[in-house]
């Protein structure tokens, strides 16, 4: 048994059939927060940790793609001290996490309009991302400033742009080609999605790469979501079957 075989089976997991890419919608730190009469705040920042407990989680299970919805473009509207104390907390915890990226091999991405994200911010981001590029055991994706319905517009007018110059003929387009001009460019699609929370809705997140994706819906909010539950959720995974529309044979 190689390291990746035995990590996995001590959770009682099939190493034959791991997720490639898990997507998380980390919804519900405000409720959290709020239910223990705390500062909304407050529940984004214990929310974190837990980020950092789910992404040390993914590595240790070799799982090579875990994909965080952490800000969307809807949030945008939320009260403006709301979405700076979201900003703030970014900051902080790329540059305290950068030094355990690069040391446990993992690669730092974002997705979403990054054009719309404050200086301070993008510059923090970009320096983190540089620093890790050459990583390869996990790839980890923040989506910020993202929406499916956004990251579709800016593939269309990226196409019909060279369409224009000629350098495409439309009759090329496949999904292949599609696929290739989302923000997601590069990366599989993903085999779960979490949503944390209870939600049972999408919200705008990888509308064109979730077609064929597993869906998880747990009542917990993300402050309190854990590796257990995830592993948890991965076995259920393992347990249902995946028939991508055709018939078992
Ligand atoms: C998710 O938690 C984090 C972000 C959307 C930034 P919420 O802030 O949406 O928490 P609830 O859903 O209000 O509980
Ligand atoms: C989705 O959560 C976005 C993120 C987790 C970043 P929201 O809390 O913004 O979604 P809605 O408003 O419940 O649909
Ligand atoms: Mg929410």
């Amino acid at each position: 048994m190689n390291s990746k075989q035995s990590t996995v089976s001590k959770f009682g997991l099939d190493p034959g059939k791991m997720p490639r890419h898990v997507a998380i919608i980390m919804d519900g730190n405000g409720r959290w927060a709020q239910q223990k009469l705390m500062n909304r705040i407050k529940g984004h920042e214990h929310g974190v940790q837990t980020v950092r407990e789910i992404t040390r989680a993914c590595r240790e299970l070799e799982i090579p793609f875990l994909t965080l919805y952490a800000f969307s473009t809807e949030n945008w509207q939320r009260p403006a001290h709301e979405v700076t104390a979201l900003m703030n907390l970014l900051v902080r915890f790329l540059k305290s996490e950068t030094g355990e990226l690069v040391a446990k091999g993992i690669r730092l991405n974002a997705i979403g309009q990054l054009n719309r994200l404050p200086d301070k911010v993008r510059q923090t981001l970009d320096e983190a991302i540089r620093q890790t590029a050459h990583n390869k055991g996990l790839t980890l994706t923040l989506a910020l400033s993202y929406g499916g319905r956004s990251e579709l517009v800016q593939m269309a007018r990226l196409l019909a742009d060279k369409a224009c110059r000629g350098e495409i003929d439309p009759r090329g387009i496949d999904e292949a080609v599609v696929a290739d001009h989302l923000y997601t460019a590069g990366l599989p699609d993903p085999d779960i999605l979490i949503r944390t929370s209870g939600e049972m809705r999408i919200s705008n997140f990888l509308l064109w790469q979730i077609a064929y994706t597993e869906l998880f819906v747990t009542p917990t909010f993300w402050p309190d979501f854990n590796r257990q539950e995830l592993i948890s959720i991965l076995q259920s995974f393992q347990k249902r079957e995946r028939r991508f529309g055709r018939v078992e044979t």
